[in-house]
């Protein structure tokens, strides 16, 4: 995975690569390139860590003139990050130079191949290996680029969105994908390629999505050509008019993407079920679940898959469509499900979660349970992401560009949509009464008032991370419907400030992990008043006796648990179902401000990158 982007018009591309690969960088970070075509030569400079890095040093390396150019940020597969491995790599001859998303999972064989045939190589990249495959076809066909790069990509198996141009044809740059994200910005008389639409977003807002296997030549001010890789069919390609504004992909005064995503969740909720709660006439409208609602009716059982954070949202739904519609549900990591020849048919639906839509191992479980003749459904947030478009049905979360790598309003969009389908189906049924039905959804609507009051806790939060800043573990507890939440709560701890944390069902605890609590181990227990409240207050004062240091979140106004523990945060109370949504946000706070008192790098982990589209 990684963010490529490139230009092709009148205007200088410099500025907008780079600035195109800033905004990517969430995708990738651990090197970054460009090359330019400056009208006679290609100017190639790229370097290991992040785009400011190449920024530094390309104007003393190349001139950053011309209007024709690609750029990447990479998150290294093959070959560890250095400048030699980053991109965009020139084939043998120094005419072809490309950027590349993805794995070309043969590699190898390709690469002894084109050994044998006198190619030699300077990284340890499947990437370079694809630019010299392209270049031997092409030269021993004697063909054009688009050609040899058709021919090429049916021999190799893998994923990748690729740019490649020719600085012998600088009037075009030859784009496909297959498995990784690839869009073309259409301007006047000028293109911008990139892995979202958010690099060229202030140009135009009219973009097309390539589907895997397609290709296209993008041509200085001609039509763009699609085609389809196998049988050199051409397309009528989509042209998608973009939504996405500015603003949305700006850090708008916070000092992080994080933060300012943490703040945004009241809105994002509220625009996750807008039009489609209607609390006034009692019912939800979601037409992704009414147009399929005999097949989720006589389903056996919804099998949830994701990854990450989504599969702990995932988790949460499990509670509530189990509860409310008495669905049986079963939450599987979407990466052990693939591979695991799972028994499934056409009578089950499968959920699948994910924020980006672009999530490898998820896209793979939805391939395989269609195989099977399952029905899926998507709970996406990237309008027209890989996944949104392979599923058969689904409702996007309306949380707005998530650019923080670590994971915080899509969580609580996810679980808003998920509880909406889960109440909508609970009505269907029969199993909910519609007095019970009506109080969920005013309690729905009341939780973006409820969010911003939690968030009112920031400061205490910040107090309270001050003290365990320098711990070396943490452990997170919660039962029921906030066990999921402990997960996601140490998840986001370890992601960015790298301290090691687990999650547990409280009462896993004395099961094991008891054996680690002493006066040094800091204990976040989510302790609401509707859950299993007084089995949780028990739990408390088993910690305590160990002399754990105990972090209760708690609904308002709880006097026992704050008698008990050494610090208490106030959530406003809801129902149980809904409570994860004011219970996690606390949680996301005291992690930010950990990782921020360490000086870690916040919204660009280490190790990490926001779309995980290899395996
Ligand atoms: C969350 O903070 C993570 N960075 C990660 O676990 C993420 O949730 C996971 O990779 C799944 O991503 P998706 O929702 O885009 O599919
Ligand atoms: N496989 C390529 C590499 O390791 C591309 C990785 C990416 O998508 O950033 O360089």
């Amino acid at each position: 995975m990684c963010g490529i982007v490139g230009y092709i018009g009148h205007r200088e591309a410099y500025p907008i690569i780079l600035k195109g690969l800033k905004r990517l960088e969430y995708r990738g970070y651990d090197s970054a390139g460009i090359a330019l075509y400056d009208g006679e030569n290609i100017k190639l400079s790229k370097t290991k860590g992040k785009v400011d890095d190449l920024e530094k040093r390309i104007n003393s390396e190349i001139s950053t003139v011309g209007t024709l150019g690609i750029g990447h940020t990479r998150w290294a597969t093959h070959g560890v990050p250095n400048d030699i491995n980053s991109h965009p790599h020139y084939s043998n001859s120094g005419d072809l130079v490309i950027i590349h998303n993805g794995i070309i999972e043969n590699y190898g064989t390709l690469k002894k191949e084109l050994i044998n045939r006198g190619y030699s190589f300077t990284s340890e990249t499947d990437t370079e290996v694809l630019i010299n495959l392209i270049e031997d076809i092409k030269k021993s066909e004697n063909i054009k680029l688009g050609q040899a790069v058709q021919i090429a990509l049916t021999q190799v198996v893998g994923a990748y969105a690729i740019a490649v141009f020719d600085k012998n044809k600088p009037n075009e740059i030859v784009v496909a994908r297959l498995g990784s994200p690839l869009a073309i910005g259409i301007g006047d008389d000028e293109f911008f390629i990139a892995s979202d639409a958010s690099p060229f977003i202030e140009y135009t807002n009219n973009a097309i999505y390539l589907e895997d296997e397609e290709m296209a030549i993008v041509r200085r001010g001609k039509e763009i050509k699609v085609r389809k890789i196998k049988d050199d069919s051409l397309v009528n390609p989509y042209v998608q008019k973009l939504q996405l504004n500015l603003e949305q992909i700006e850090k708008g005064g916070y000092e992080h993407f994080m933060l300012k995503e943490i703040y945004e969740q009241p809105n994002a909720i509220k625009d996750t079920y807008r039009g489609r709660l209607l609390t006034d006439k009692a019912i939800i409208k979601m037409s992704g679940v009414e147009d399929n609602m005999k097949k989720f009716l006589n389903a056996n059982r919804i099998i949830v898959v994701a990854c990450g954070t989504s599969w702990h949202a995932g988790l949460v739904s499990e509670y509530i469509f189990e509860n409310l519609a008495r669905i049986p549900v079963e939450v599987e990591y979407a990466s052990e499900f693939r591979y695991r020849n799972p028994v499934i048919n056409e009578n089950d639906i499968v959920i699948a979660i994910s924020q980006s839509g672009e999530t490898a191992d998820t896209l793979a479980a939805i391939k395989l349970a269609k195989s099977k003749g399952a029905f899926v459904f998507g709970v996406c947030n990237v309008v027209g992401s890989s996944i949104a478009r392979e599923t058969h049905a689904g409702a996007y979360t309306h949380a707005g560009p998530e650019i923080g790598v670590a994971s915080t309003k899509a969580f609580t969009t996810q679980i808003t949509v998920l509880s909406l389908i889960a109440l909508r189906l609970a009505r269907a049924k029969g199993t909910i009464s519609s007095s019970d039905f009506r109080h969920h959804l005013i309690e729905l609507e009341m939780i973006p008032d409820k969010v911003e009051k939690a968030l009112k806790s920031d400061d205490y939060v910040k107090s309270i991370a001050e003290i365990y800043k320098g711990t070396k573990n943490f452990l997170y507890l919660g039962r029921g419907y906030n066990f999921p939440v402990a997960l996601e709560g140490a998840l986001k701890l370890k992601e960015i400030s790298y301290i090691h944390a687990e999650g547990y069902p409280a009462a896993e605890m004395k099961h094991g992990p008891i054996a680690l609590i002493d006066e040094n181990m800091p204990i976040v227990v989510i302790a609401t008043k509707n859950g299993q409240y007084d089995k949780v207050v028990s739990n408390i004062q088993e910690i305590k006796s160990r002399k754990g240091k105990i972090i209760g979140i708690v609904t308002k106004g709880d006097q026992i648990v704050k008698e008990l523990a050494d610090h208490v945060i106030e959530v406003p109370e809801t129902l149980e179902s809904l409570s994860p949504l004011l219970t996690t946000i606390p949680l996301q706070l005291l992690s930010y401000h950990i990782a921020v008192m360490l000086d870690r790098n916040v919204d660009q982990p280490r190790n990490l990158a926001k779309s995980v589209t290899v395996e």
